[in-house]
């Protein structure tokens, strides 16, 4: 140990990050080696370089942003059989499975629990994960097949997540079997300073590293491998709280195999030009989605001959990709992003500092920086009322009032 303790306070020295070891002696010995072993893990020329960046200010000005073709679900006409047919010959071969991302933290919900297992208020008073179990296991009753469920956690509310899954009989699957449960990635969080934060129980404290961590835990996890071993060929991708998210649809199956793409994503289209949202564009000629953040008023307000607005898909986090793209964007690092949280932690005093304003910076990775891996992806407009009723805010848009109105009107409840 210290050998290992030495090595640690000359990598810290080097990134003039000492006060990390301030509690160590009031550590117990689990607690210090696994102090000991963060660090040793920590890439700290990556934290220090995030942290830089978050005093600059992006420009994206250079990029080229143009328009997305996409295919309107509705206006498919006879094609919406055709494509129909070929999704649910692979959905009945077993080539399907999908994938909750269900890591994040839910800050502004506030739910005291991992976010899956937040009730919105039905009658029923069922849990998102409940109610999202119910959504695959309807559609592959109709295919007489079982749809593998995978589902990412992050270290903080992985064994909450299994415990809740467990106490509800796992809502019918069977864990190891046919539902899988994965952790995703954590990278340190810093002060505005660049010093890294210790957290309540001595150690350093990890946020999950975005939605983006999907791929590379996929295929650092062994998912992957697993997917190819069990047969699957296609996985659906979404988050873990759109109650109304529809991930068995064998039309987007159809169109991602027929177009021969590895990428197909669902889109609904902005509800007005200036919707907080981020919608699919391309970047430099490659796949992606431009922020509300970064989209100029010219852009946001632009239609084509028809009246549409050129920039109106929005990307609501429901992605199907071939497991072979998953295994290629994992292989790629994705750039981080800042986000300043709140966040308690351990002063260099050994003080509990619980702020009442935001005063870290977590770094994420966002799903959508992967999509230029491929050059080509499909877009499928579908309908807000039957496919997006997301859970985001404790009150407000969308709330859980917001979402079980959504959920009862489509449900007829
Ligand atoms: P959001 O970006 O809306 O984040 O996640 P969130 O954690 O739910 O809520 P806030 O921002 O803290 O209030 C969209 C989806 O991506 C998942 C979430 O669980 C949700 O399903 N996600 C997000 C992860 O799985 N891991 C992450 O690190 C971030």
């Amino acid at each position: 140990m210290s050998k290992d303790l030495e090595e640690v306070k000359a990598i810290l020295k080097k990134y003039k990050q000492e006060h990390l070891l301030n509690g160590f002696e009031k550590l117990d010995e689990r607690k210090q080696k696994r102090l000991l072993e963060q660090i040793k893990n920590i890439d700290f020329d990556l934290i220090s370089k995030l942290y830089e960046d978050t005093k600059k200010e992006i420009k994206n000005e250079q990029d080229k942003i143009t328009p997305m073709d996409y295919l309107d679900k509705y206006k498919l006409k006879d094609k919406y059989k055709y494509y129909e047919a070929i999704g649910k010959k692979a959905i009945k071969e077993g080539k399907l499975a999908v994938v909750t991302m269900a890591g994040g933290q839910g800050t502004r919900l506030g739910h005291n629990g991992p976010k899956g297992t937040f009730d919105i208020g039905l009658e029923s008073h069922k849990s998102l994960f409940e109610l999202l179990s119910e959504g695959i296991k309807e559609e592959a009753k109709k295919y007489g097949v079982t749809i593998p469920w995978f589902i990412m956690t992050s270290r903080e509310n992985n064994e909450e997540t299994i415990k809740f899954f467990e106490k509800n009989k796992c809502f019918g699957y069977q864990k190891d079997k046919n539902l899988f449960f994965f952790k995703q990635g954590e990278l340190p969080m810093v002060d505005t300073e660049g010093k890294i934060l210790i957290g309540e129980d001595g150690l350093i404290k990890e946020a999950a590293d975005g939605h983006g961590g999907i791929y590379e835990s996929l295929v650092k996890r062994g998912m992957t491998e697993k997917m190819k071993q069990m047969g699957i060929e296609w996985v659906f991708i979404g988050g873990v709280d759109n109650c109304l998210v529809k991930m068995v649809d064998p039309v987007l199956m159809g169109i991602a195999i027929d177009k021969k793409v590895t990428v197909a994503c669902k889109s609904v289209v902005k509800a007005n030009p200036h919707e907080r949202v981020g919608v699919f564009c391309k970047r430099n000629g490659k796949p992606n989605v431009i922020e509300y953040t970064e989209i100029t008023n010219e852009m946001a307000e632009a239609v084509d001959e028809n009246g549409e607005l050129l920039y109106g898909e929005s990307h609501i986090l429901c992605n199907l990709f071939s497991v072979d793209a998953i295994e290629r964007m994992g292989a790629k690092p994705l750039p981080y992003h800042s986000a300043f949280k709140k966040a308690k932690y351990i002063d260099k005093e050994g003080n509990l500092v619980v702020p009442d304003s935001p005063n870290a910076y977590k770094f994420e990775a966002f799903l959508f920086d992967a999509f230029s891996v491929v050059d080509e992806m499909a877009i499928l407009r579908v309908k807000r009322e039957e496919e997006f009723a997301p859970v985001k805010n404790a009150e407000g848009v969308d709330s859980p009032e917001t979402a079980r109105k959504l959920y009862k009107n489509f449900y007829n409840l």
